[in-house]
């Protein structure tokens, strides 16, 4: 299929994801079929997309009438079948779980046109095995989207064993008219690029989770001068059951060194998900948390996460997942914001990087931490 022929896409889930690229569909004129498994959801996610417009309109970044026009092209709605049936393009946006993200999958296969493609927003999750479930799989891609989608310019657009060119190119065309920046993932791995590269510092900060010291806010108040959003306040974010999983899912692909402790599980469990259910590792009922920056851990320092990030972003290098550190610094940067780990590690320089991941592989007793070969070379230009 090509860019023109492309009029109806469909977001499967209503979730902070979901409605997310929804909104980035209508915004990019397609007429868009938002599913959700039950009317409230549904709901929901049509309330944070009309709130999110309006936020657009009263900052003068769209007209009232644009954004009218955008949201009749909005269909919400419950059944799979008839919200797909239509539809030349599909973007999942379900929970992280491969089992049902594959029984999503076979639905889709069996309920879509046959030259539709497939678009699964994963977060690390095969998109190879996931395409499986179909009976096409060069039709099937990973499209990786960051929260808040609506703002963040980053879009993996990423390769399964049998993703076809015309798909990958097809993706990263839809990519740039929703306004993104997309980036290639050439081999399918899991985390892919962002993700990966932010692993190990998910890792660092589970194992204080089970510490129970540094507290959240002793230790997010070190990055609270550098970053948009705290580590421990953006998992919270993003969800601390999305970050749970993610480690899960690493802990069985990447190494057991990541598997998830008692007291991150006991939160899942509990239902102290983050903003979405109010409570995380910060109170969000009245909105975004203030974060104490009274009482800084003297423990870690900004160069211990920069440095887990440049090491993992060279295992990427090493395994061939992309072989361009500029395009790695390009995801890195606009995934999240800020400024992309080799270009850091250029100004910090390899030696003190290096030191700070063998401090922290020798005190926390994890070998995922270990500088590789590439990093104690040090020599990689950006
Ligand atoms: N819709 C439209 N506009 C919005 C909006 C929305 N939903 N939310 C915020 N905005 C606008 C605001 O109106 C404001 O506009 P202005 O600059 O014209 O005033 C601007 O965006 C900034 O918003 P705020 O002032 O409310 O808040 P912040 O300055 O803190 O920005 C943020 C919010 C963009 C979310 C910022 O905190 C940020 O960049 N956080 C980091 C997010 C991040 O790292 N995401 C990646 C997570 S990892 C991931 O997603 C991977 C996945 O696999 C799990």
């Amino acid at each position: 299929m090509k860019i023109d022929e492309v009029r109806k896409i469909a977001v499967i889930g209503a979730g902070d994801m979901g409605n997310g690229i929804a909104q980035l569909g209508i915004m990019a004129g397609y007429t868009v079929a938002m599913r959700d498994i039950e009317q409230r959801f549904v709901d929901k996610g049509v309330a944070t997309i009309t709130g999110s417009m309006e936020k657009m309109v009263s900052k003068g970044k769209m007209t009232a009438e644009a954004r009218d026009e955008a949201m009749g092209r909005l269909k919400p709605l419950v059944d799979m079948e008839v919200a797909v049936a239509d539809a030349d393009f599909v973007v999942e946006a379900v929970p992280e779980i491969m089992d049902l993200k594959k029984k999503v999958f076979a639905d889709l296969d069996r309920f879509c046109p046959a030259a539709a493609v497939l678009a699964t927003n994963t977060s690390n999750m095969s998109i190879s095995e996931i395409a499986r479930a179909t009976s096409r799989p060069d039709k099937v891609v990973g499209m990786h989207f960051f929260n808040p989608a609506v703002l963040m310019k980053l879009v993996e657009v990423i390769k399964g064993v049998d993703t076809s060119e015309e798909t990958m190119q097809l993706t990263y065309e839809i990519s740039k008219k929703m306004n993104k920046i997309p980036v290639k993932v050439l081999k399918d791995s899991p985390g892919f690029i962002y993700n990966r590269v932010n692993a190990p510092t998910g890792l660092l900060l589970s194992k204080l989770i089970e510490l129970g010291k540094p507290t959240p806010s002793e230790f997010d108040a070190v990055f609270k001068p550098f970053m948009a959003m705290t580590p421990f306040e953006l998992i919270d974010y993003v969800g601390v059951d999305i970050a749970y999983h993610s480690q899960d899912y690493f802990s069985k692909t990447l190494s057991p060194d990541y598997t998830p402790g008692k007291a991150f599980k006991a939160m899942v469990d509990a239902g102290t998900l983050g903003k979405k259910t109010g409570r995380g590792f910060y109170d969000w009922s009245a909105g975004r948390p203030q974060i104490d920056v009274s009482n800084p851990t003297t423990e870690f320092e900004p160069t211990h996460m920069i440095a887990l990030q440049v090491n993992e972003a060279t295992k990427i290098l090493e395994e061939g997942v992309c072989s361009d550190p500029k395009e790695i610094d390009l995801a890195m940067a606009n995934g999240g914001g800020g400024i992309g780990p080799f270009t850091l590690a250029k100004s910090i320089g390899y030696d003190t990087l290096v030191a700070k991941c063998n401090e922290l592989a020798d005190r926390f007793k994890l070998d995922v931490f270990r500088p590789t070969k590439t990093m104690a070379e040090g020599k990689i230009e950006v």
